[in-house]
């Protein structure tokens, strides 16, 4: 079976640091896959060497078939690949609304999804007409995920979207991303292991830079060693 995304041992420097030493995974279409790892691992560098915003030295990345290492950033986006950084890149000066709005990579795109943003956030629905800067985190993060979903994106990366969350918040978040599986592909990294085990079909762990194994998430709950091993955590622990 041909995978939706295809990252075949990517090695990306920043500046002269080789932070990225051989990293590997597939993410199949219809499927959530958790990338995890420790904290420094290289999960952030993965997501923005697809983005070909630190592009690899060496290795290949192919979308659906298609080879996209080597694209400036805004060529992998248009191909349909929505990117939600960990930091909640949002305009604070605007409405929701607004956030929206500017999202449209087609005109009337925010038309053809409103309904359905609005009825995975309610919060948003309710809120359309504050300004980013007025919103919660936990809504600020909403915003920061319905914002990749207005465009008709294939592929959603999305970094650590619950963390600094009150638990509420959490599962609500959880919640919305289970619903995305039924639009969209994610590919999701996630530090809390308890969401990532619960939302995640297939996962794949980091670790220095590196692939060190990849599987079903019900083969990574059933082996509570290599979850100590590389995510320092119990497997049934939230930490
Ligand atoms: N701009 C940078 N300059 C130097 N080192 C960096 C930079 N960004 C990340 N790193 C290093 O790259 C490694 C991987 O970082 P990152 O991908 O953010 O890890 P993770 O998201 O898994 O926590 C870390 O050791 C980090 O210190
Ligand atoms: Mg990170």
């Amino acid at each position: 079976m041909s995978a939706l995304l295809d990252v075949q041992d990517v090695h990306t420097f920043i500046g002269q640091f080789h932070i990225l030493e051989g990293v590997s995974l597939r993410v199949e279409e219809g499927q959530i896959t958790a990338l995890l790892g420790r904290n420094g691992a290289g999960k952030t560098t993965t997501l923005r060497t697809i983005m070909g915003m630190t592009p690899p030295a060496r290795g290949a990345i192919f979308f659906d078939g298609r080879p996209i290492h080597g694209l400036p950033t805004y060529e992998v986006a248009q191909l349909g690949i929505g990117y939600v950084p960990d930091y909640r890149a949002i305009f604070r000066h605007l409405t929701v609304e607004e956030n929206l709005h500017l999202a449209e990579r087609r005109k009337g795109d925010l038309k053809r999804k409103a309904d359905f943003i609005y009825h995975l956030f309610p919060d948003l629905a309710r809120l359309r007409h504050l300004k980013g800067g007025q919103l919660s985190g936990g809504q600020q993060q909403m915003l920061a995920i319905a914002r990749v979903l207005v465009p008709d994106n294939r592929l959603l990366l999305i970094d650590e979207p619950t963390e600094g969350l009150a638990p509420v918040l959490v599962e609500q978040l959880v919640e919305a991303i289970r619903q995305l599986r039924e639009q969209t592909t994610v590919l999701l990294v996630e530090q809390n292991f308890a969401v990532a085990r619960h939302l995640a079909d297939t996962f794949v762990i980091v670790d220095d830079g590196r692939t060190v194994c990849q599987g079903t998430m019900e083969e990574l709950a059933n082996d509570p060693a290599t979850v100590h091993r590389y995510l320092g955590v119990a497997v049934g622990g939230e930490a």
